[in-house]
Formats: structure tokens, sequence, C-alpha cells
């Protein structure tokens, strides 16, 4: 099944988050072979997940906090996302890496607590134009992969979902290209290959992010070891969003 996933990042308000996240509802019914999460800004989570609770749309929070609670100002526990209603949580996304300078080493700690917290993981993993450039793609994704699932057991790999996401390819309107995609994505797998069993490996989810949108999300979908994609900027929208679903080819 793939899994299509809207990250709405910092945009939105509260008004427009509902009247999506109603759109979204109204009109995901065709698809049922498709699973569907919306990401939206920490401080509309709750209204979205009760105004999209029973539906097939489930909702997480885009980062949350290693640490369990307690002094930490302007942090977002795990505990506190399940608690308003998010199944899922976005964790080591590219502008958090790039932005706001999260390790690999915070990161991985916050997979810790979310999959402790009874969170589903969507880890998120991408190389940069000088790392790609320096050909230190494989090097690059394979070691963040590494470092994100560090004690993860293989009965909880089934709570987590990959997103390759190369960088140069998010918000700028430069898609990979399948073969790109496709590539990245079969050496993510071997690297799961050789850290679970092959079952657990073959399972995971590996999805593709970075400027998709209608007119080539059925395409990307169609390459091997493309499992869904994560959607940006094509997500703020109901009838983007909706497009890339729509063209999402049948398994
Ligand atoms: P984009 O963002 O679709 O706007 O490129 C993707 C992402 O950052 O998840």
């Amino acid at each position: 099944m793939h899994f299509i996933a809207g990250n709405w990042k910092m945009n939105l308000d509260r008004k427009s988050a509902l009247a999506l996240a109603a759109a979204l509802r109204e009109r995901v019914g065709q698809r049922q072979d498709i699973e569907i999460a919306v990401f939206p800004p920490f401080v509309y989570i709750d209204e979205i997940a009760r105004s999209l609770a029973g539906s097939r749309i489930m909702v997480g929070g885009q980062n949350c906090c290693d640490e369990e609670r307690g002094a930490f100002t302007g942090e977002v526990s795990a505990a506190m996302l399940r608690d308003v209603g998010a199944g899922w949580v976005l964790l080591g996304h590219s502008e958090r890496r790039h932005l706001y300078g999260e390790s690999d080493a915070l990161i991985q700690a916050k997979v810790q607590r979310a999959l402790g917290t009874g969170l589903r993981v969507m880890l998120c993993v991408g190389e940069t134009l000088a790392e790609r450039e320096a050909r230190r793609t494989e090097a690059v994704i394979g070691s963040q992969l590494q470092a994100g699932l560090r004690g993860v057991a293989a009965a909880d790999m089934e709570r987590i979902a990959l997103a390759y996401e190369p960088v140069w390819a998010i918000g700028t309107g430069v898609n990979a290209t399948t073969a790109q995609a496709s590539q990245a994505h079969a050496y993510l797998r071997g690297v799961l290959v050789g850290m679970y069993p092959g079952a657990v490996a073959g399972r995971s989810r590996i999805l593709y992010g970075g400027s998709v949108k209608a007119s080539n999300a059925g395409e990307l979908l169609r390459a091997g070891d493309v499992n869904g994609c994560l959607v940006g900027g094509a997500s703020l929208e109901a009838s983007s969003f909706l497009g890339i679903i729509d063209g999402a080819p049948r398994l």
C-alpha cells in the first residue's frame, strides 16, 4: 500500500488548516488502497485530529522533544502529541537537521522517545547538493539511517516509515529523477537488510520527498522501491494533495 503524507510545515492558519482537513476528509474516500497522513503545526493538531477522527487520514506532529517532560521551554513532548490525537511524528526532517542543527544523536534520542511513547515515526534522511556532487549520497543517507534507527528493535520497525528527501529537491521545484530516487531507495533498503531480518527490511516503507506534485507523483510512485511520498508545498491545497493521491498507481 502506498503511503502519501502531507507536511504542512509552518504554513496555514487555524481557519485554512481546518478547511483543508475538511476538504481532504470529504474527498479522500475513493482510494482505500492508500495510507494518508497529514502533519499540521503543533497548535492545530488537536482540532485537526478531532476533525479527522473516524476518517482514514492519520495525523502527526512535525517534531517532538527527546526528553519526557520538564523544564524545556518551547518544546513539545511525544506524550503531548499523543494526548492531542497525533499518531505519528516526523523526525530528522532536513529543515530540523540543517536550520536547527539537529544531530544524528539527538534525532536518535527523539526516535526512542517517540516509539517509547507509542507514536509511529517517519524518519527522514537526505543528502545536500554538495554531498551529492561529492558522490557522498550513499554514505550520508546510510549513516543517517543507521544512526536514527540505532536501538530500534525489529518488532518496532512496524511503527517506522522512512522518507528519502534529497535536500536539493525540497521546496526547489527540482524533484529527483525516478532513477535517482530508486537508486537511493534501493541503497536504503540494502542498509535495512543489513540491520534487520529480511522480512522486516522488505516491509519497511520508504517514501520519497522533495518537490512532489500531482504531475510527477505518478511516475515517482512507480519507481522501484518507492512506497509513497512525503509532500510539502503541494499538500497545502486540497486539490493538489488529492491530485497526488488520485494519481497514485493502484497496487
Ligand atoms: P516540498 O517539501 O514538497 O515542498 O519540496 C517536502 C518536504 O520537505 O517534506
